[in-house]
């Protein structure tokens, strides 16, 4: 077997993600691509790993006023304030054509409230032709006002009752990188039945215009993506792998910055089981395809079998 005509679909690249039989072990990211019609001409689903949505909440949001999204020198900050088109019209306008991709595809949702969330995954792991859902959690809970991404307890007592509802799809909860303490999080979401984690979402940034001196976002903080992250989601992911999920056997997908073949392995030899690619896809929407391509030449080339050979070996000293 050799990758001299890079195949995607080489059994070496096939991994399982709780359960999910995924072709590659690289996914998209949720709120970069859209609900699937956005990338098909451009990105051949496939050879996609799987596809993450855009967060979807209980009812339509216009999101935060422009300016939404501002570069900024190594990634860029984005404020878009969930946008989108709500469940109902979610499940008309938009399930069908996923029901048709030929990846498995994840279901971002985010809510305001635990029964927003719980109504949501419901109607969700009702429906046909879904491999889960991600929960996002950095939204902050209308009754208390504290993030349910940041409150261990809060985190717990949401994916517990989530769970409760996600019988037939798989539950991952994407943890947010804006804690003291990401391991105490990855616990409790471990504890509340999380059947995987992904790691990270963004970091609250700011960027100003030094003409008007204005905060360049109209909401005046945003999300900090791209490989300005990279680093910190790496280090990030080797705790939560070391001091949570190895343990627990709770599978990482890994993500933040990552651009190349190179990034993803580094993802992996620190504890990522799959990766997903979010902000590099406006540079590159078939980047997914490519570091396949690429992670299948670097397995040809170290003679491994499969990707699971690298997850968690990063040689660290004695
Ligand atoms: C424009 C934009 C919109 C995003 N929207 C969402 C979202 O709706 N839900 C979510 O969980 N994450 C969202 N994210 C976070 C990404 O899924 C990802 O966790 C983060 O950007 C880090 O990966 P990256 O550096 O490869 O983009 C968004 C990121 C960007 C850049």
């Amino acid at each position: 077997m050799n990758c001299a005509t890079p195949n995607a679909t080489d059994p070496r690249l096939a991994t399982d993600l709780c359960g999910v039989r995924l072709r590659t072990p690289i996914l998209t990211a949720s709120g970069t691509c859209g609900y699937g019609p956005e990338y098909a001409d451009v990105l051949d689903y496939r050879r996609l790993g799987g596809f993450t949505t855009k967060s979807v909440t209980l009812r339509e949001r216009p999101g935060n006023n422009p300016e939404r999204i501002v570069e900024v020198r190594a990634g860029m900050l984005n404020a878009i304030g969930l946008a989108n088109v709500g469940m109902d019209r979610f499940m008309v306008e938009k399930l069908p054509f996923i029901r048709t991709m030929p990846t498995a595809v994840f279901v971002n949702v985010a809510g305001h409230s635990m029964d927003d969330y719980v109504r949501v995954a419901e109607t969700l792991d009702g429906a046909d032709g879904l491999a889960g859902i991600e929960l996002n959690v950095s939204c902050p809970n209308v009754s208390d006002g504290l993030m349910f991404g940041t409150d261990a307890r809060l985190l717990r007592e949401l994916v517990a009752a989530v769970r409760g509802v996600t019988r037939r799809g798989k539950l991952i909860v994407k943890l947010t990188p804006n804690v003291t303490d990401i391991c105490d999080l990855a616990r409790a979401a471990i504890d509340g039945g999380a059947d995987a984690l992904s790691m990270i979402n963004t970091y609250v940034g700011m960027a100003i215009d030094t003409q008007n001196w204005k905060p360049m976002l109209a909401n005046v903080t945003g999300g900090l993506s791209g490989p300005a992250i990279r680093p910190l989601a790496l280090y990030l992911i080797h705790r939560v792998y070391r001091g949570v999920a190895r343990e627990a056997k709770i599978p990482i997908i890994g993500m933040g910055g990552i651009q190349s073949t190179r990034d993803a392995i580094e993802f992996f030899l620190v504890g990522a089981s799959a990766v997903a690619v979010g902000t590099a896809l406006f540079i590159d929407p078939t980047l997914p395809v490519k570091i396949a391509d690429g992670l299948c030449e670097y397995l040809e080339s170290k003679n491994l079998q499969s990707v699971s050979e690298l997850i968690g070996q990063v040689k660290l000293p004695a």
